[in-house]
């Protein structure tokens, strides 16, 4: 079973990724290292990665937790999107150094469900985790049940923070 968490950053993937007790992998770290990554995008101020690059190398796992914020491409059983109200989003990106532009890019993105929607274009198993109303401990206890089988009720399609949006403007 490929078990990929994926979601905006600062949503709480690499965070939970390490607390499940499972072999996981990091997709940045494994892009580095395996000769996946493409470039400099200056603009995003973040690596271009190849993901068919990634899939190749991926191939043969099993039994794993793949995450980063593009994790939901590489081939998966079961995705998990970690979802963030804008608004907590915010104050935690902002802890971060990020400019204002990319904090911004970031935040529409959440608002409007972007990795959400990729993920079930290409999967049918896929789940969402509000990481703004649970605690770190609570995700990962809700992570284990939906591996178990059990978590009908965080199937994805139901976050929506549109009227957050709304208020911006
Ligand atoms: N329920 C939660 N699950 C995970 N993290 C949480 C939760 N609640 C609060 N946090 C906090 O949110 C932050 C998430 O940071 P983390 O580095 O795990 O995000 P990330 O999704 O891996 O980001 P990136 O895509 O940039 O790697 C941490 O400071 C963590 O303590
Ligand atoms: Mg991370």
């Amino acid at each position: 079973m490929r078990l990929c968490i994926t979601g905006t950053p600062g949503t709480g993937k690499t965070t939970v990724s390490g607390m499940l007790g499972m072999n996981f992998i990091n997709l940045n770290d494994f892009a580095r290292n395996e000769g996946c990554m493409e470039g400099y995008d200056e603009s995003m101020k973040s690596y271009i990665v190849n993901i068919n690059c990634l899939k190749k190398r991926l191939k043969d796992y099993d039994n794993i937790v793949f995450e980063s914020h593009y994790s939901h491409l590489v081939g998966c059983d079961i995705i998990i999107v970690l979802r963030t109200s804008p608004k907590i989003l915010k104050e935690r990106l902002k802890s971060r150094n990020y400019d204002d532009e990319k904090i911004m890019e970031n935040l529409e993105a959440e608002a409007i469900g972007l990795i959400t929607e990729e993920s079930m274009e290409i999967c049918k198993n896929v789940y969402e985790i509000d990481t703004g109303i649970y605690g770190i401990d609570e995700t990962v206890k809700i992570i284990r049940e939906i591996i178990e089988g059990k978590g009908e009720k965080y199937r994805a399609g139901k976050i929506d923070y549109m009227e957050e949006i709304l208020e911006w403007y």
